[in-house]
C-alpha cells in the first residue's frame, strides 16, 4: 500500500499561492497517495476561551483527523505582516487545545512563498521555531521568493537555480524520510 502525503497552504485565501506551491510540491511525490487539502474546508470561529467553553468546533477535530491520515506532510507558510495568516493561526490554536502535539510528528516538508523577495520566510522562521513544540517534525525547507516572477501554473518554478534548489530539498526530504523508517 502506498504511503500518504497530505499538503496544504497555511492560508484561507481561495486563491492562495501557498496552496498552489504545496500542490506543485505534491507532484514530485508520485510514489505516494497524494491529497491536497484546503483550510477553508476546516472553517472555525475565531478562537477565544469564552467560545471554547461553548464547544470545540467539529472542523478542528476533522483537521486533526485528516493530519493523522498522513504519513508525511507538505505545509507552505503564507505571510501577513511578517507573521502567520490569521486563518492558519486560528485553526492551529483550536487544534492545540485538542492536542498540543497537533502536527503528530509527521515528517514535514516546510515551504513558503510570497510575491516579495523574502518569500514569506518570516512566517517560515516562526514555523521552524515553534512547530517542534507542537509535534512538528520538519525535515527540509524551501522558500520561493517573488512567486509571480518565479512560478507559472503550467510550468512550475521557472528560475533554474531555484528549481535546482527545490529539487535538492525534495530529494533530501525523501532520503531523510527513508532513513527515519
Ligand atoms: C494584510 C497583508 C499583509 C501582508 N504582509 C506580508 C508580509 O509581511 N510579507 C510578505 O512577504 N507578504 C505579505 N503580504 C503579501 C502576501 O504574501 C500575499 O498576499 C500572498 O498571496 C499570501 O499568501 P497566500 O496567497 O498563500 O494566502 C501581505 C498581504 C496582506 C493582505
Amino acid at each position: 500500500m502506498k504511503k500518504k502525503i497530505i499538503g496544504f497552504g497555511a492560508s484561507i485565501s481561495t486563491s492562495s499561492i501557498n496552496k498552489v506551491l504545496a500542490a506543485y510540491a505534491l507532484t514530485f511525490f508520485p510514489e505516494y497517495e497524494v491529497e491536497l487539502i484546503d483550510l477553508n474546508d476546516y472553517e472555525v470561529p475565531v478562537f477565544s476561551v469564552d467560545c471554547e467553553k461553548e464547544n470545540c468546533p467539529a472542523e478542528a477535530k476533522a483537521f486533526l483527523a485528516k493530519l493523522k491520515e498522513a504519513d508525511v506532510l507538505v505545509c507552505s507558510m503564507a505571510e501577513h505582516n511578517r507573521n502567520w495568516t490569521v486563518g492558519f493561526k486560528n485553526l492551529f490554536d483550536w487544534c492545540s487545545r485538542l492536542d498540543l502535539k497537533l502536527l503528530q510528528n509527521k515528517p514535514m516538508l516546510l515551504l513558503s512563498t510570497s510575491p516579495g523577495g523574502y518569500g514569506a520566510q518570516n512566517s517560515m522562521n516562526i514555523a521552524k521555531t515553534i512547530f517542534p513544540a507542537f509535534g512538528g517534525n520538519i525535515q527540509t525547507t524551501f522558500a520561493l521568493p517573488k512567486f509571480y516572477e518565479n512560478f507559472q501554473e503550467t510550468q512550475g518554478i521557472l528560475d533554474p537555480t531555484l528549481l535546482a534548489e527545490f529539487k535538492e530539498q525534495i530529494a533530501a526530504f525523501k532520503t531523510k524520510v527513508t532513513e527515519e523508517n
